[in-house]
């Protein structure tokens, strides 16, 4: 699927941020996610024994998997958040699970954004400020940033609320914060942790009708862990975590 890139607010200066491309061995037509023969332990318990995958650019795939099974886990290793102990991470081309820290992290904020259970926004700043935060930390200046901001809040619908503090909003309306700051950075893929997992069922569903079109309109790539077979069914592939290894369902 081609992506195209998000709407910006303004024609002002370029966006100097790092693009998967300036990484080594980034390639346009690589899966953005690959994993090969990737095993995990944490002391003497193993949680990935032994997991390939592979995941197309522009699809959407459920990850689904018992409380402990690692599906948390398995996202840190795609975004090189945890050094594998075996096989490698490729995302987009880029080997992951082979940068070092830095490079990793660089790598990270370009072409990943993370979507979390509990939305994780700053308590202390507006609803715009979070969504710029990581244009800041990738060295956009405030200003720029900040109209970036703002433009990716009216896309997720919350265009009148850019001054609104995390307190003042609605679980909901937390999320689409957390959805923006996700994709301030126009990243490939979406790594979306039981996103609805402390949601009302319509807000839920209005947090997955937002994934999914962020998918259909600018081709993201979305890995979603959910409990909920709903949010599943709306997936075009369910992968199962079962004792360390995958098992896959066709939806
Ligand atoms: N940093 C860590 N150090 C030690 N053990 C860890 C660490 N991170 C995860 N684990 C262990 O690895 C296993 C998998 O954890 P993980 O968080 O990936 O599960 P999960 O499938 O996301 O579960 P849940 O559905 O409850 O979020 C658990 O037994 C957990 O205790
Ligand atoms: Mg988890």
């Amino acid at each position: 699927m081609q992506s195209r890139a998000l709407p910006s607010s303004t024609a002002g200066p370029p966006l100097s941020v790092a693009r998967p491309q300036d990484l080594p061995n980034a390639g346009s037509t690589s899966p953005a996610v690959e994993l090969v023969a990737v095993r995990k332990a944490f002391g003497d318990r193993v949680v990935l024994a032994d997991v390939s995958m592979r995941v197309a650019r522009g699809e959407r795939v459920a990850l689904l998997g018992e409380s402990g099974s690692g599906k948390s886990t398995l996202l840190n290793l795609i975004a090189g958040l945890e050094p594998v102990d075996a096989g490698s991470v490729r995302v987009a081309g880029t080997p992951v699970s082979s940068l070092d820290p830095d490079a990793a992290a660089m790598f990270r904020r370009a072409a990943i954004g993370f979507v979390f259970q509990a939305f994780h926004l700053l308590p202390h700043l507006d609803a715009a400020h979070n969504v710029a935060v990581p244009l800041m930390l990738n060295g956009v200046p405030a200003r720029v940033a900040l109209e970036r901001g703002a433009a990716m809040l009216a896309r997720v619908g919350l265009g009148a609320r850019a001054n609104a503090w995390p307190r003042e909003l609605s679980g909901g309306q937390e999320q689409r914060v957390g959805i923006a700051r996700a994709i301030v950075t126009d990243p490939t893929l979406l790594l979306c942790d039981e996103p609805t997992g402390d949601l009302d069922r319509k807000s839920g569903d209005e947090i997955l009708d937002l994934l999914q079109a962020l998918n259909r309109e600018y081709g993201k790539t979305i890995i979603m862990v959910t409990h909920d077979p709903h949010a599943a069914e709306r997936s075009h592939r369910t992968i199962h975590l079962d004792k360390g290894l995958l098992r896959e369902d066709a939806t």
